[in-house]
């Protein structure tokens, strides 16, 4: 693996974040990654960072959201990191959640957190070794809106 960079998203890397988001288990066009792409980038709020080759290949990406509940302290929030299937377990994840910490600390944030399917258990050992420490587990209500 050549050295890699870290930088915000481009929506030039629409192709690139779809193909990785099928490996996250949510596939979707790159139409469509370019649409919630583009709503991402627009909002001051949103971390989006890319891990990038020195061959140009993405090699993974983070995407973190600055969240206030009133119940909490100021916090960013996890909300998607991957790392390609070829690429794991040489240190790029690491990088990019220390990326997100850096910005979320610049921002103000006091904390950090991940919300992590209860068998992604990979991750979860990820995230221990991150620092981080597991709270609580959930279920997830979802509901689509009618027109
Ligand atoms: C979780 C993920 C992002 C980790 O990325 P990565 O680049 O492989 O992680 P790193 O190389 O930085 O790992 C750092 C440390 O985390 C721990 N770790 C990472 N992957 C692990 C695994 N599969 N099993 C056990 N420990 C693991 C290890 O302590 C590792 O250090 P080591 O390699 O020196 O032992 C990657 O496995 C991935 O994309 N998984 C699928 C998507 C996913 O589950 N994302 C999280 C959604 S919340």
């Amino acid at each position: 693996m050549g050295i890699i960079t870290l930088r915000p998203a481009l929506e030039s890397d629409s192709t690139s974040l779809a193909e990785l988001n099928g490996q996250l288990g949510y596939s979707a066009s790159p139409a469509v990654v370019r649409e919630r792409l583009l709503r991402i980038l627009a909002r001051e709020e949103d971390c989006l960072r890319v891990a990038i080759l020195e061959d140009g290949r993405m090699a993974g990406w983070i995407h973190a959201q600055l969240s206030q509940w009133l119940e909490s302290d100021f916090r960013a929030e996890i909300g998607g990191l991957v790392v390609d299937t070829t690429l794991r377990r040489r240190g790029v994840g690491t990088h990019l959640v220390a990326a997100v910490a850096d910005w979320a600390r610049s921002r103000g944030a006091v904390e950090l957190s991940v919300r992590c399917q209860i068998h992604r258990t990979e991750a979860h050992a990820f995230y221990a070794a991150q620092g981080f420490q597991r709270t609580k587990s959930q279920h997830v209500f979802r509901r689509r809106l009618s027109e």
